[in-house]
């Protein structure tokens, strides 16, 4: 079924409150609307509507077992939707609320299966984005959103590539202009006795461990052990991927250049269109078609913000094979990291 999908424009300096108003009419009557945070645009839709969820999957092309995150604008609200909040959620709470951080706790039964994935738990998230909390207010409090990419495809960080995936398949997009951090949310597991991080973001470990003392990691997170289960069922997926193949080669820079230089000479004659990405300080050493700047390798905010438009990007002008280099994996670049190396499929060279 083709939606006719309308798109807003709400400034977040100077919110329509009337525009916004429609956008929660939408959801209130189990429409789709996809909305800017400061992390990704999500994908949402009524949280406590089980056929809101459903549409949800629907349009994204996701399975189902992959459950959505709920997406809240009051702290007060957070109540409704769990059993229980240990008293390290609201330590949390207070120091990462609004924004970057998705807690999962237990599910109270007004939450349905099939946002959840089936689980008996929730993952609750409160978006600083102030265009994401009016939205949320005006849709009755309780928005369900993945981001808003088809899904596998990179998440998308400005409201072209929402258009380009969701259009027709939902109701409305509200543009926002580019977000502001580019990597989704970090993930921390709060149902355990040892909280733990399932999905790396910009909140690090290190922040979390200052607060509640040592906070355990799921193990799957940076490596490609097939024979463990994620517990984030969504990290299981090959995800934030672009159309070309692409692989990630660690070592001396030198050697790296090197490597990569031969290589795309060679995939070149063979009728590929290679791209390559690579920090500021070195991008103008390489000789691939297409040669895209992070920006600095010490700026891992920097970073964060570009990876995703950049693969994106490759896609757009038809890269068939890509090579990164690699960045340092220390606190945010653990995030950045985490989302490259499922881009490529785990695919990495040490040379
Ligand atoms: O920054 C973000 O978190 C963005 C914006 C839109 O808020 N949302 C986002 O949603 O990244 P999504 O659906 O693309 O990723 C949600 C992840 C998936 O890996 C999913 O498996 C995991 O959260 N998740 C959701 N509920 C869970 C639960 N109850 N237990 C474990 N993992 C859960
Ligand atoms: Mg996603």
């Amino acid at each position: 079924m083709v939606l006719e999908t309308q798109i807003i424009r709400v400034d977040e300096h100077n919110i329509d409150a009337d525009l916004v108003l429609k956008a929660g009419e939408i959801i209130r009557t189990g429409g789709l609307v996809a909305f800017p945070t400061e992390t990704v645009y999500g994908l949402g839709g009524d949280a406590l509507s089980p056929e809101a969820s459903g549409k949800i999957y629907a349009a994204k092309g996701r399975p189902s077992d992959n459950p959505l995150i709920v997406h809240i604008c009051r702290m007060e609200d957070l109540d409704h939707i769990v059993k229980e909040a240990p008293a390290a959620a609201y330590k949390l709470a207070e120091a990462f609320w609004p924004g970057p951080l998705t807690m999962i706790f237990n599910k109270s039964s007004v939450v349905p299966y099939e946002t959840t994935g089936g689980l008996d738990t929730v993952a609750v998230r409160f978006p600083s984005h102030p265009v994401a909390r009016a939205f949320i207010e005006a849709a009755g409090g309780y928005v369900a959103a993945p981001s808003a990419n088809i899904s596998g495809r990179p998440s998308p960080t400005s409201v072209k590539y929402v258009v380009e995936d969701m259009m027709g398949r939902i109701d409305m997009i509200i543009d926002g202009g580019d977000v502001e951090l580019g990597l989704e949310s970090t993930i921390i597991d709060m149902t355990v006795p040892r909280p733990a991080v399932l999905r790396p973001g910009y909140v690090t470990r290190q922040m979390l461990e200052d607060l509640l003392g040592s906070v355990d990691e799921d193990k799957t997170m940076m490596s490609n052990d097939s024979t463990r289960a994620p517990k984030a069922p969504g990290m299981k997926y090959r995800h934030y991927a672009p159309k070309a193949e692409l692989t990630i080669i660690d070592g001396a820079i030198e050697t790296v250049i090197e490597y990569i230089n031969k290589e795309t000479a060679r995939l070149k004659k063979e009728g590929h269109k290679t791209g390559v990405i690579a920090a500021e300080d070195t991008v103008a050493k390489y000789n691939a078609d297409i040669c895209k700047s992070i920006g600095n390798r010490n700026d891992e905010r920097g970073i964060a913000r570009e990876l995703y438009r950049i693969l994106r990007e490759f896609d757009d002008e038809k890269a068939t094979v890509i090579f990164s280099e690699a960045f340092d994996a220390s606190g945010i670049g653990q995030a950045v990291m985490n989302r490259l190396l499922k881009a490529a499929g785990h695919r990495v060279i040490r040379l």
